[in-house]
């Protein structure tokens, strides 16, 4: 009995009196406070929380639960073609190695080994030219983001030009970071440089492989794009998340390559070459920045992980990862066909692909305008995981295109899905799609 009464009091229920039985609190208030701040208008968020952090609408991704295996899915590697067991053995040497050896805490720029076995790594599969004091490892491409908008934007002021339709999560950070956005338009040949107001000091771009559309920055957009930049005293963010995976005959340099100016900062990412979980990405920068960025990520980050850093700085040391990426892209090089394939015998009256290079997805753009609702509609049906381009832009797109992943579905399972459109479309819209238009541009 009187645990019970400790326990009543402790709670507030009720109030002790020296000399005299307690008596029943009065809670009514309490709870009216409470049902009053739980009363926030939605949208408004809680003032509590500094400003920014107070409506997050549209800041993160939305989850797609459901989503079969082996689907259209952008963006996620073949879990079946990764060598685990290969994985799991440098991973027990890389703990056999951490238990013989004191705690520490490791760099937060990251384990030496690994900025060596990186920068040998782009230099040979991408001829980014650097040594590896210019790298700073990561937790994936989205933590390079973080850390650069904090480098180069000031809240409020700097004006920085994103692609549209273009990645949100960079979008997201540059928000956060405080930036002003400047959506500039893409079309067959890339970023139009030629829209970019002088006034942007950042310039964020996807030339290996656009994300979303796939298309290549072309080489004069490339050259126009360094000029832009050296003539207003602008920083390129170059983006080549899955730039290893190449089916054209020679690749495009990256714009890091062609700098002379030191402007570009460029951004790797393991998530596609090996797998997303691994939250293993990378900066290389400029030797200007280096000290800035290095400090950085030491003030957000402080040190990192030691044991994972290990095991990949091996398996790129000892020729693992340029091996699976061969494997991979024969193995994607196929499925790219069998989708272009696809959409060019069973959808070629409603779909036209963009022309790209790279990757692990592709876009196909909706012939006529005024069926892109339904046909839309149609291809999303029957194949999951496939993404309207307008999910990454910030403005209505005129001409919205589908993207398609390939890297969790096989041959037979892109042409069965896409027969099923193409019975889907038939049924019922073919009699109108004759008059179809075609709009040559993504923009
Ligand atoms: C355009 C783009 N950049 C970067 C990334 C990689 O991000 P992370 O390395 O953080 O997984 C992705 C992943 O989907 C992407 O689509």
């Amino acid at each position: 009995v009187i645990s019970a009464y400790d326990l009543l009091v402790a709670e507030g229920y009720l109030l002790p009196r020296t000399g005299a039985r307690p008596v029943v609190a009065d809670i009514a208030p309490r709870q009216r406070r409470a049902a009053r701040q739980r009363a926030t208008p939605p949208g408004e968020g809680d003032r509590r929380l500094a400003s920014f952090w107070r409506n997050t609408q549209g800041l993160r991704e939305t989850p797609r639960p459901g989503l079969p295996e082996r689907c259209f899915r952008l963006g996620v590697p073949d879990y079946r073609h990764f060598p685990h067991a290969l994985w799991r053995r440098l991973s027990a040497r890389a703990l056999r190695d951490f238990a013989r050896k004191p705690f520490s805490y490791p760099p937060s720029e990251g384990i030496p080994e690994l900025r060596e076995a990186i920068a040998q790594h782009v230099a040979f599969a991408r001829a980014v030219a650097c040594v590896a004091s210019d790298v700073i490892v990561t937790s994936g491409a989205v933590q390079a983001f973080d850390l650069l908008t904090r480098l180069l934007v000031t809240p409020g002021k700097t004006r920085v030009a994103v692609e549209e339709p273009g990645y949100p999560p960079l979008r997201a950070a540059l928000l956060a970071a405080g930036a002003e956005l400047v959506p500039v338009p893409v079309d067959d040949e890339g970023l139009r440089v030629d829209r970019l107001p002088e006034d942007v000091r950042v310039v964020c771009v996807t030339p290996s492989h656009q994300s979303p559309t796939g298309v290549a920055l072309s080489l004069r957009r490339r050259m126009d794009l360094l000029e832009f930049a050296r003539r207003h005293n602008a920083v390129i963010l170059e983006d080549d998340y899955d730039g290893e995976f190449r089916f054209g005959a020679r690749p495009l340099d990256a714009l890091q390559t062609l700098d002379r100016e030191q402007r570009v900062f460029y951004v790797g990412t393991f998530s596609k070459s090996l797998f997303p979980a691994i939250r293993k990405g990378f900066v290389v920068t400029p030797p200007w920045a280096r000290e800035a960025l290095a400090t950085v990520k030491a003030c957000t980050d402080s040190h990192c992980d030691a044991i994972g850093q290990s095991v990949l700085a091996a398996f790129i040391r000892d020729g693992h990862l340029a091996r699976h990426v061969r494997h991979m892209r024969g193995i994607y090089a196929e499925r790219r066909s069998a989708l272009l394939e696809g959409i060019r015998s069973e959808l070629g009256e409603w779909l036209e692909p963009i022309p790209s290079e790279a990757g692990m997805h592709l876009a196909a753009r909706i012939r006529d305008p005024q069926l892109a609702p339904a046909v839309l509609k149609t291809v999303l049906a029957q194949c999951p995981g496939a993404q309207s381009t307008q999910d990454y832009a910030m403005k209505r797109l005129a001409h919205p295109a589908i993207t398609f992943g390939y890297g969790v579905i096989d041959p037979p399972g892109i042409q069965s899905a896409l027969g099923l459109v193409r019975l889907a479309l038939l049924r019922e819209y073919s009699s109108s799609t004759t008059s179809a238009s075609r709009p040559s541009r993504v923009s």
